[in-house]
């Protein structure tokens, strides 16, 4: 079988990260440790993912006509990723500001600027790719019409769409019709089921709302437990590695663009997620988000 190709659209930020012992609350200063720049994103961390991971991978975003977007270009190009569908506009680049504490623990504010900018007319333009593609692999740092259209138009053409669905937000429901899997991790599930997330047994439950919404199959991660897989029938939970998180930046994305890169593989979920458990526990165990993710070698299984 040959292997399918991966097309993710989404996101580029730059990453300006302060570690800290503890995370301010609102109205505090506190004073912070090392600080680090580097490439981040939703969706450019789950293209590099994919591609570092063995995947054959385009990304489509749009960054602006400033030095952060020229450096991103140039850093995906030299990942090995398929960059021709990358766009520019005239807002900032995607910049996000994030504070990890002693605990491996983050929190993130994302400045979009030129990712709020990727269009419906965008994505029509880009349909030759969309059609192309053996998946699609789509999250919530666009705008929702921009998703909404990508996942409708792969759709129709018989790709398998993907949508991790982070950061949450209200999506119309017509777009869970158009998603063959869904990975939300435990807030989201909640968020979008309207049901308590708080054990395997309580996703499997909200999996289901999602089913009866149009979602065909989920993998719901679980942090430091494991990930669950809610195919129909009776729910498979996949355990975490036990490793010391130092930064769990980015370990949602590696988890997406591993489990991508498998399926394309023509692996079954439950392998697909393994492999994917496998990247995201190296993931956790440097800081940064793209200078975290791992490569093929990395990974015995
Ligand atoms: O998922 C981690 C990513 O979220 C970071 O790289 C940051 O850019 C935000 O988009």
């Amino acid at each position: 079988m040959s292997q399918k190709s991966i097309l993710v659209i989404g996101s580029s930020n730059t990453d300006m990260t302060a570690k800290t012992h503890a995370l301010p609350r609102p109205g505090e200063t506190v004073l912070g440790g090392v600080f680090t720049m580097g490439a981040g994103g939703k969706g450019a961390n789950q293209a590099v993912a994919a591609q570092r991971l063995g995947g054959k991978v385009q990304f489509i975003c749009k960054v602006g006509r400033d030095m952060f977007g020229d450096n991103a270009i140039a850093q995906y190009q030299k990942e090995g990723l398929d960059t021709s569908g990358i766009l520019r506009s005239s807002l900032p680049s995607g910049v996000a500001l994030i504070y990890v504490d002693d605990h491996a623990e983050n929190c993130i504010v994302v400045a979009s600027g030129a990712n709020g900018d990727l269009s419906e007319a965008d994505i029509e333009a880009s349909s030759a790719a969309i059609k192309a593609c053996g998946i699609l692999l789509l999250q919530l740092e666009s705008p929702i019409p921009t998703v909404l259209k990508a996942a409708k138009m792969a759709h129709e053409a018989g790709a398998m769409v993907v949508l991790n669905p982070a950061p949450a937000c209200p999506l119309p429901e017509e777009l869970f019709q158009y998603i063959d899997l869904f990975i939300p991790n435990e807030t989201e599930l909640s968020t979008f089921s309207g049901l308590p997330v708080n054990t395997p047994e309580e996703a499997e439950k909200a999996a289901a709302v999602m089913q009866r919404k149009g979602v065909g199959r989920l993998i719901v991660t679980m942090g430091s437990k494991g990930a669950l897989i809610c195919e129909g029938g009776p729910a498979i939970f996949v355990p975490a590695h036990k490793v010391k998180a130092v930064d769990t930046t980015a370990a949602g994305d590696t988890f997406c663009g591993a489990l991508c890169v498998a399926i394309s593989e023509g692996k079954s979920l439950k392998e697909a997620a393994e492999f994917a458990c496998a990247a995201s526990a190296l993931t956790v165990q440097k800081m940064g988000a793209q200078n975290s993710i791992p490569f093929r070698k990395d990974i015995n299984i």
